[in-house]
């Protein structure tokens, strides 16, 4: 029998190639959107839900209840990017920030712990997450990405039946904010190194992208 995967953010950049990927292994692919679902198939199944609010992601957990429950694998992927110079960040900003970033992810997984036959989780940091650096524009961003690796860290330490790792993409092609100098990759290949990780039976640890080694010329 093929395994399940949640995969939130699914039909964003990043979301449209891990579908395709798990897809093609004969993944079931559980696919979250909030109003865009891509092509429903026989192993791909789009699950319409906001997380803006935690009222409105707990209604998105209970109402796929029945098929969340079937969850072995959960990638936290839902992760917008908001830009705000630095200087005028207040508390609200950084509520908002964690609201986007941390809670679902918090929320989600611990539903499917408790619920589903749960083996690894992937969070989804950023290019520079657990690097100390000044932001200009993206601070609320990278705090709660880096909140998500404290949380990816101790939930390994806490949850020794379930894996729990993060993957930090670099930049990647057609998004709307590239920093300057990004090293920009399709997101086919970040999805690609993804799905090897999911496939390891690792836990606690914090991955970065690397280019695949070129191949030599014939
Ligand atoms: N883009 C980059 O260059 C980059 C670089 C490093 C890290 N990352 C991280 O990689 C992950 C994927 O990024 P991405 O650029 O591929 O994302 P994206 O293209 O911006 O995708 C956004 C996804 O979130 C969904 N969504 C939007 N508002 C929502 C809401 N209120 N509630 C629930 N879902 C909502 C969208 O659904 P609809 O389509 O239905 O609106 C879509 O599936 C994120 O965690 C991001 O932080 C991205």
């Amino acid at each position: 029998m093929s395994e399940t995967i949640l995969i939130t953010g699914a039909s964003g950049l990043l979301g449209r190639a891990l579908v395709a990927r798990f897809a093609q292994e004969d993944f079931q692919v559980l696919a979250h959107c909030r109003l865009r679902p891509g092509k429903e198939t026989d192993n791909v199944h789009w699950l319409a839900g906001d997380f803006s609010t935690v009222e409105s992601t707990a209604d998105f957990l209970i109402e796929h209840e029945k098929k969340l429950k079937e969850c072995r694998y959960l990638i936290n992927n839902y992760g917008p990017i908001i830009l705000r110079p630095t200087v005028d960040v207040t508390g609200k900003d950084l509520l908002a920030d964690f609201l986007q970033q941390v809670v679902p992810v918090v929320d989600i997984s611990r539903f499917l712990i408790a619920r589903a036959p749960l083996q690894a989780v992937l969070n989804i940091g950023f290019e520079y997450t657990g690097e100390i650096r000044a932001y200009k524009k993206i601070l609320g961003y990278a705090m709660a990405k880096n909140a998500l690796l404290l949380l990816t860290r101790s939930w390994a330490a806490s949850y020794p039946g379930v894996c729990f790792n993060l993957f930090s993409p670099p930049s990647l092609e057609k998004a709307e904010v590239l920093p300057k100098q990004a090293h920009i990759v399709a997101p086919e290949l970040v999805a690609e190194r993804i799905f090897r990780i999911m496939a390891r039976c690792s836990s606690g640890f914090h991955y970065r992208y690397t280019d695949p080694p070129a191949t030599a010329k014939n």
